[in-house]
């Protein structure tokens, strides 16, 4: 079953062209000037039931605008996505029941209220009968070891706590997808094996489709088989990591291709 389609996805942003000094920031006020920067263009693919894909790409690549745009959080520019046969901007409470997000910039949790509270509202939120509630409690609470700051509220957590945090609260309601964007930023080592080790469990088991973007990619072969390379917008490469392995192998490792691979652009922007 195709879970995520996306065809011909774009993305222009309008941003303002500043003018230099004082005299241009009066003219921006009275005259304001914007060009048009195309963030992703024209992007298609699919992702079936069950697959893990990790999304990789240079920063400004246009990774969290694809996201935002998979999530129904932004209107894409033209094309279409469709999550399991729906546009999610135009459903966006329907897509919500199907999608889990983790965004590793960003708690969704409440700020002020201990982080039980916000399980508690989001099981309110989502109708999650109380058996489905209690069951994913423990098996949350026991991988990513939740236990011991559930009482605090989520401003008071550490990174890696947060974003433990955050990950039990998107799959609370068991959607069949899950985006995480940059979850494991900044997060010290054992945190990160935590939630990679959860997130290895959740495709493996309940068979939920993973989308990933990282900058990890030492653990990203442990969790996807499959990854979307996007480079200034445009798909670099779409296949499994097997694949990319028998194709630029040799000795080198997945970190080494792709590093090899984003040699030249990565190049062109230093340089
Ligand atoms: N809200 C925004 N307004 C204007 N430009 C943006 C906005 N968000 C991102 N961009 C630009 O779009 C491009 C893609 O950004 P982004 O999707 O965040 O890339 P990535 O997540 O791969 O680092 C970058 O050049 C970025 O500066
Ligand atoms: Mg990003």
């Amino acid at each position: 079953m195709k879970m995520i389609e996306v065809r011909n996805l774009k993305k222009d942003y309008r941003i303002a062209k500043k003018r230099t000094g004082m005299m241009g920031s009066l003219k921006h006020l009275v005259m304001p000037r914007y060009e048009t920067l195309e963030a992703v263009k024209g992007i298609s693919f699919q992702i079936h039931e069950g697959e893990s894909v990790a999304f990789l790409g240079l920063n400004g690549a246009g990774k969290s605008t694809t996201i935002k745009m998979l999530t129904g959080i932004m209107k894409p520019s033209e094309g279409t996505v469709r999550i399991m046969g729906k546009d999610p901007f135009l459903n966006r409470i329907e897509n919500a029941r199907r999608i889990g997000v983790v965004f590793g910039q960003k708690s969704q949790l409440w700020w002020d209220i201990p982080v039980i509270e916000s399980f508690r509202l989001l099981k309110n939120i989502y109708s999650i009968p109380e058996e489905q509630y209690t069951r994913n409690m423990e098996r949350f609470g026991e991988i990513l070891g939740l236990h011991d700051f559930l009482s605090q509220p989520a401003r008071k957590l550490s990174l890696g706590q947060r974003v433990r945090a955050d990950l039990a609260a998107s799959l609370l309601h068991e959607p069949p997808i899950l985006f995480l964007d940059e979850p494991t930023i900044g997060v010290d080592v054992t945190a990160k094996q935590k939630i990679y080790e959860f997130l290895r469990e959740t495709n493996s088991k309940k068979k939920t489709t993973i989308l990933l973007t990282s900058h990890d990619m030492k653990d990203l072969e442990s969790i996807c088989q499959r990854l979307l390379i996007l480079e200034k917008g445009k798909i670099l490469f779409d296949d499994t990591i097997d694949k990319l392995l028998k194709e630029y192998g040799g000795e080198m490792t997945l970190e080494e291709i792709i590093i090899r691979l984003f040699e030249h652009e990565a190049d062109h922007i230093t340089g």
